[in-house]
């Protein structure tokens, strides 16, 4: 298979793939750093290189579940029992969770949405890579994780923003059949 294959292949392949059918088994910690180091090889404006990481693991997977179940019940009148038992316990079927932080970049004159955009495109590197190396990877967001509310636990500004986390397990099950209602030359427009 020929560079241009190989890469339409992970593409087309790679699937989100939920905390609940992870193995349990530990992702070994040279893996977890190729995953960081493509993410940095994102395309950004100007090098800011707009983005922050936080990778819990171990007993770090319980205190992210402290964060979110401190900011949940702070942005939301009636907070579900089942919403917070499940921001308690869901961290722990991952091998490792990464946190992901657009944090502005030291160049003023490149647009806000640009950072964002450009640590947006740093998870797609991490979501093909743990793919790659056959991991399950969930991008999860929420109520908790779009709220400014969350900021202060990742020594975040008001002019950052909170991505949300990518769970990341080993898999024992084969990888899921994608969908999509577009595919090949729709949504395309050609001038010429
Ligand atoms: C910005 C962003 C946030 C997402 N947040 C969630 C989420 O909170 N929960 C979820 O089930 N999937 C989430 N997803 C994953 C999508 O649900 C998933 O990509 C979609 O179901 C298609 O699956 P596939 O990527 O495996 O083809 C998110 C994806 C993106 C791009």
């Amino acid at each position: 298979m020929n560079t241009t294959e190989t890469i339409n292949k992970i593409i087309a392949e790679r699937r989100i793939i939920k905390p609940e059918d992870f193995s349990g088994e530990i992702i070994e910690d040279s893996t977890i750093t190729q995953i960081i180091e493509n993410a940095h090889w994102a395309p950004n404006h100007g090098r800011t290189e707009p983005w922050e990481f936080f990778v819990f693991s171990g007993e770090g997977r319980k205190k992210m579940g402290q964060i979110n179940l401190a900011v949940y019940p702070q942005i939301t009148p009636e907070p579900d029992p089942a919403v917070m038992e499940k921001l308690e316990s869901r961290p722990l079927l991952a091998s490792h969770i990464i946190g992901v932080c657009m944090k502005r970049g030291i160049n003023p004159k490149i647009p806000r949405m640009e950072e964002i955009l450009a640590t947006a495109c740093a998870v797609q590197n991490m979501l093909l890579t743990a793919h790659t190396y056959g991991l399950g990877a969930y991008w999860s967001t929420g109520s908790y994780t779009h709220n400014n509310a969350i900021n202060h636990h990742f020594g975040l500004s008001e002019e950052d923003l909170f991505l949300g986390y990518i769970y990341l397990g080993k898999m024992d099950k084969a990888n899921p059949t994608g969908k999509r209602n577009q595919t090949g030359m729709a949504k395309t427009v050609f001038i010429k």
